[in-house]
C-alpha cells in the first residue's frame, strides 16, 4: 500500500464550503464509455473561493463556469479542486465512466442485462464530481439516454416528465424529483424487464402507481413483494400517521447487488433475492424477509429520505429507526413473539460478537476509514434496540408524539441522532440526558442479578450490578440507564403487583447505577422472578436461575416471549455443563425432567405450532461460541449434536406423531401455515438422527409440492448426513441450475456441509456454471455459508479453511472490496481461540495486509485486528 489511507473522526465535522441547490443529469448510457453531464446551481456558503468536489474511478472531459471553459483546476486521485470561482454559479462537468468493467457495484454497473447504480454511502462520486456527503441536498433533473431495443425502460427518482426518440435507434426520458435529496439517494436504470403493476390510494387520496421490475420471465415471482409493498403503505399511515408523497413508487429487483436493498427516493433498486418468490422457488423464509425488506425500503422514504443525516456517522439515525419500524410492521402483520425471539436471537449471536470483535464501535461511530464498513449489525440491530429501549421508556403513545414532534422539526433536512433524542425528549417529557450513553458507548454490558426474599419482612430485593468491558475502541465505560423489565410470580402462577416505597411501580424500571438494590414490598410468598422480560435492553444477563424456577416460566410467565426465553437459559445451563464434561471426558447429561419440560412445551395444544417450533430450536453454535474465550469449536459441535439426539430420542413418538398431524396438502403463505411447516419442519430435522430419518426424510423430498418442504428435507439430510443427501443434491442441481437465485440455497447446503471432505467439495462447486464470485448472493451462499456456518470445517486445526479464506478474499479484494470486507469478520475474531489457531488465522491476516493494492475496507479491519 503506497500510502495509508485517512481515518475521519465525527467530532470534526464542519458544514459545507458550497452547496448544490440543483443538478441536471444527462447519462448518455454505452456499456464500456457512458457519457455524463452534470450542470449544477453551485452557491457559496463558508470563505473559501475554492470549490472541493469528490470523484474516483472516471475520466474527467470538460470544466465549465457558467458556461465559459475553466481551466483553473487541479484533479488528484479522489478530488477535483476548481479555483476563483464567483459566489454562485452554474458548473458543467463532463465525464466519462465504465460501467461494464465496475465489479465494485458501486456508482453505475451492469447487472447481468441491466443498466443500475448503486450510490449510498459514497458511490455518487463514482458518476460525476459532487458534494457526495448527505448534508447537501439538491433537486434532480435526470434525462437518461440509451438504445431502445436493449434498454426499452429508462427510469430514475420523482416523475417522468419527457421523453422522445433520437437517431440510431436510441431514445430519451427525463425525470425529475420535486424533493431535495442528497446525492446518496440518486438512481438510474435501463433495461429490459416485466413490470408489475398496481395502484395505491393514500388516505388523503393521492393515487400512486406501484411498478415492480423483474427480469423478463419472472413476473409471476412479483405478486409477493407488491401485496408486502401495499401492506406497508397501509401500516405507515395507521401506525406512524405517514403517508406516500409522490405519484409512482418503483422498485427494480437486480441479481448483481452488494446488500439487501436500496431506498432511492421514488426508485428502490433491490437484491432480486428480496423481491421475487413463489411456492416452487422460495421457502416461507424468504417470504417473510421480502416482506420485512420491502417495508424497510418503504419506510425510509420518511425515515431516511425526507429526513436525513447530517453525516455518516449518523447512519443509525436513519438505519436503527427504520429497522425498528420493519420489527414493529413484521410484528403487526405477524407473530410479535416469533419476530421478538428471532431479533434477540441476531442481537445476542452476531451482534454480541461484533461487539466483542476488534471491530466494536458504538451504534454512533467516532471514527470510519471506509464508511462501507459501518453498515453493521451494530448500527443496524443494536441501533433498533436502542429506539426500542426509548419506546419501552416512553411507551407508545409518547413515542408518537416524539416521532411527530422529530418530523415536524426535521422535514427536509438532514439530522443528528442527538436531533432525534431532543425531539422524544420533548414530545414526551421523559428525560434521556444519561440514556444518550447508549449512542456514544461501544461493548456489551454485563448485567448480574440476585435476588433475597425476606419472609418476616415480606420483601423481595433485586440486586442488580453493570459492568462494560473495555473494547478496543474506548478503554473506559460509564453505567447506562437500562431498562429492566420485571415481573414476579407467585407459585400459582399469579402475578404479584410491584410496590416500591408504598408506591405501586411499573413493570419497566429504571436501572441506571454500577449498582443498584430494588426492594419490592408486600410480597406474601417467595416469587418467582421473571427478569429483563422481552430482552428489555441489548445486554448479557447473568441470573442464577434454579432449573425448577426456568421450568416453572416456561409453562407460566405471561408473555410468550419470557418463556421461550426460560427454555434457552435451561438449554443454555445443560450446554455450558456438558461442554465442561466433554473437555474432561466425562459422560454428557442430559437430565430427565428437563427432557419432559421440553416434552410438555412440545404436546401443548394451547401454544401455538410456531412459538413451539421456536422452543425447540436449539441455540446456534456461534451463539454459544459466544459464551467462550477460548472457544472449543469441536467440543460445542459435539455437544450441540448430542443434545438434538438426546432430545430426539427421549421424545421420538411424540415427534412422530407431530409430525404426521402437521401435513397440509396445500401450500398457503398465510402465518398459521408457516407455523405449521416450522414445527413440522423441526420435527423432521430431529426425526433426521433417528433410525427412521432416512426414511422421512427421502419421502418429504419426494413428495413436497414447495421450496420449504424441499429445503427442510435437504437441510435435515445434509445435517444428518444421511445417504439420501447425495441423490437429492443431484436432482435438486439438474432441476434448477439455470437458476441463480434458487441454486444459492443448493450452494448453501454445500457451504455448510458437515462432512469431513466438505472443502474439497467446496472448491469443485465453485466451477458449477451456475456459480461466480462476481455475483455476491452466490459468493454468501457457497463460501459465506462455509466460513460462518460450517465451524468444524472452516476452524479445522490445519488451517485449510482459513488458507481458502484468504485465497478467496485476495481475489474479492480486487474485484469488490464491500463484498471482501463483509466475507472477512470470522477471521478478524481469532483471539477468541486457541493459540494454534490463534496464529494460523495471525497468519493470514498478516499476508493480506501485505497486500500491494489493498482496498481502503480490508485495510481498516485488517489494521484493527492486527493492532488488537
Ligand atoms: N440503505 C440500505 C438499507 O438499509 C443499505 C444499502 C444498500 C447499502 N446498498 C448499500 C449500504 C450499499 C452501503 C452500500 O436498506
Ligand atoms: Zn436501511
Amino acid at each position: 500500500m503506497s500510502q495509508q489511507p485517512q481515518a475521519k473522526y465525527r467530532k470534526d465535522y464542519t458544514s459545507p464550503e458550497f452547496t448544490i441547490t440543483n443538478i441536471d443529469l444527462t447519462f448518455d448510457l454505452f456499456d464500456e464509455e457512458t457519457k455524463v453531464t452534470a450542470v449544477s446551481t453551485v452557491v457559496k456558503q463558508g470563505a473559501s473561493s475554492t470549490l472541493i468536489l469528490d470523484g474516483e474511478h472516471m475520466d474527467l472531459i470538460s470544466v465549465h463556469v457558467d458556461g465559459n471553459k475553466w481551466s483553473q483546476y487541479e484533479v488528484t486521485k479522489t478530488q477535483l479542486h476548481i479555483h476563483e470561482l464567483p459566489d454562485q454559479f452554474e458548473l458543467t462537468l463532463v465525464t466519462n465512466i465504465n460501467p461494464s468493467a465496475n465489479t465494485a457495484l458501486e456508482g453505475l454497473y451492469k447487472s447481468g442485462g441491466a443498466f443500475c447504480t448503486q450510490c449510498e454511502a459514497e458511490g455518487f462520486r463514482r458518476i460525476t464530481y459532487f458534494l457526495d456527503r448527505p448534508d447537501v441536498l439538491a433537486k434532480y433533473t435526470t434525462t437518461v439516454i440509451a438504445d431502445q431495443r436493449e434498454n426499452p425502460y429508462l427510469l430514475s427518482n420523482g416523475n417522468r416528465i419527457d421523453s422522445g426518440d433520437l437517431e440510431g435507434g436510441r431514445h430519451w426520458v427525463k425525470w425529475s424529483d420535486p424533493h431535495p435529496k442528497p446525492s446518496y439517494l440518486f438512481a438510474v436504470v435501463a433495461g429490459q424487464f416485466d413490470v408489475l403493476r398496481d395502484q395505491y390510494i393514500t388516505k388523503s387520496g393521492r393515487k400512486v402507481d406501484l411498478e415492480i421490475f423483474v427480469d423478463q420471465g419472472n413476473l409471476d415471482r412479483a405478486p409477493h413483494a407488491m401485496t408486502s409493498l401495499i401492506n406497508a403503505m397501509k401500516w405507515d399511515e395507521g401506525r406512524f400517521g405517514l403517508e406516500y408523497d409522490l405519484d409512482i413508487y418503483m422498485i427494480v429487483a437486480v441479481d448483481f447487488f452488494n446488500m439487501g436493498a436500496m431506498e432511492n427516493k421514488g426508485l428502490n433498486v433491490f437484491n432480486s433475492k428480496y423481491v421475487l418468490a413463489n411456492d416452487q422457488t422460495a421457502t416461507d423464509t424468504d417470504y417473510l424477509g421480502i416482506e420485512a425488506v420491502i417495508g424497510h425500503e418503504y419506510f425510509h422514504n420518511w425515515t431516511g429520505n425526507r429526513i436525513t443525516c447530517r453525516d455518516w456517522f449518523q447512519l443509525s439515525l436513519k438505519e436503527g429507526l427504520t429497522v425498528f419500524r420493519d420489527q414493529e410492521f413484521s410484528s403487526d402483520l405477524g407473530s410479535r413473539a416469533v419476530n421478538r425471539i428471532n431479533n434477540v436471537r441476531i442481537i445476542r449471536g452476531p451482534q454480541f460478537a461484533e461487539d466483542a470483535s476488534p471491530m466494536s464501535h458504538p451504534i454512533r461511530p467516532d471514527k470510519v476509514i471506509e464508511m462501507n464498513n459501518f453498515y453493521t449489525l451494530t448500527v443496524y440491530e443494536k441501533g433498533s434496540e436502542v429506539i426500542r429501549m426509548i419506546h419501552t421508556l416512553l411507551g407508545e403513545d409518547s413515542f408518537q408524539k416524539g416521532m411527530k414532534l422529530y418530523v415536524e422539526r426535521h422535514d427536509g433536512t438532514a439530522a443528528t441522532c442527538d436531533d432525534f433524542v431532543a425531539a422524544m425528549e420533548d414530545g414526551s417529557g421523559v428525560d434521556l440526558t444519561q440514556f444518550r450513553l447508549w449512542y456514544s458507548q461501544s461493548g456489551t454490558p454485563l448485567v448480574k442479578a440476585n435476588t433475597s426474599y425476606n419472609a418476616d419482612e415480606k420483601t423481595f430485593v433485586l440486586e442488580l450490578e453493570q459492568v462494560t468491558e473495555p473494547t478496543l475502541d474506548q478503554p473506559q465505560k460509564q453505567a447506562l440507564h437500562i431498562p429492566m423489565n420485571v415481573e414476579l410470580y407467585a407459585s400459582n402462577g399469579a402475578v404479584i403487583p410491584l410496590y416500591i416505597d408504598g408506591k405501586s411501580v411499573d413493570n419497566v424500571l429504571d436501572f441506571k447505577q454500577s449498582s443498584q438494590r430494588f426492594v419490592f414490598e408486600n410480597v406474601q410468598e417467595k416469587p418467582v422472578p421473571s427478569l429483563l422480560r422481552e430482552f428489555s435492553a441489548p445486554v448479557k444477563f447473568e441470573y442464577d436461575y434454579s432449573d425448577s424456577d426456568l421450568m416453572f416460566l416456561m409453562v407460566k410467565a405471561t408473555n410468550e416471549f419470557a418463556r421461550w426465553d426460560a427454555g434457552q437459559n435451561l438449554i443454555a445451563k445443560y450446554l455450558r455443563n456438558n461442554i465442561e464434561f466433554y473437555q474432561s471426558k466425562q459422560e454428557l447429561v442430559f437430565p430427565q425432567s428437563v427432557l419432559d419440560a421440553f416434552k410438555g412445551i412440545l404436546l401443548s395444544e394451547k401454544l401455538e405450532p410456531a412459538f413451539i417450533a421456536e422452543m425447540l430450536t436449539l441455540p446456534s453454535q456461534n451463539e454459544v461460541a459466544g459464551w467462550f474465550k477460548p472457544v472449543d469449536v469441536d467440543a460445542i459441535s459435539e455437544v450441540l449434536g448430542f443434545m438434538k439426539k438426546a432430545i430426539a430420542a427421549e421424545l421420538v413418538d411424540e415427534l412422530t406423531a407431530i409430525y404426521h398431524s402437521l401435513n397440509q396438502d396445500a401450500y398457503i403463505v398465510d402465518h398459521p401455515s408457516i407455523g405449521k411447516r416450522a414445527l413440522r419442519n423441526v420435527c423432521l430435522s430431529y426425526l433426521a438422527t433417528t433410525d427412521d430419518g432416512e426414511n422421512l426424510v427421502k419421502a418429504q423430498y419426494q413428495s413436497a409440492n414447495n421450496m420449504t418442504d424441499t429445503m427442510a428435507a435437504m437441510n435435515a439430510a445434509n445435517q444428518a448426513q444421511l445417504d439420501c443427501r447425495e441423490v437429492m443434491m443431484n436432482s435438486f442441481s439438474d432441476k434448477w441450475s439455470h437458476d441463480g437465485l434458487v441454486m444459492d440455497k443448493w450452494f448453501m447446503l454445500q457451504g455448510t456441509n458437515p462432512a469431513k471432505d466438505a472443502l474439497t467439495n467446496i472448491k469443485q462447486t465453485m466451477s458449477h456454471p451456475a456459480f461466480s464470485l462476481k455475483n455476491p448472493n452466490r459468493t454468501r451462499s457457497l463460501v459465506g455459508a462455509f466460513f460462518n456456518q460450517n465451524p468444524v470445517n472452516f476452524h479445522a486445526v490445519d488451517g485449510s479453511g482459513y488458507r481458502f479464506a484468504s485465497e478467496i478474499l485476495v481475489t474479492l479484494n480486487e474485484s469488490n472490496p464491500q463484498v471482501a470486507s463483509r466475507m472477512i469478520d470470522p477471521l478478524l475474531k481469532y483471539r477468541q481461540f486457541d493459540e494454534v489457531r490463534q496464529d494460523l488465522i495471525r497468519t493470514e491476516l498478516e499476508k493480506l495486509s501485505q497486500l500491494e493494492n489493498l482496498a481502503k475496507d480490508l485495510y481498516e479491519k485488517i489494521t484493527k485486528a492486527l493492532e488488537a
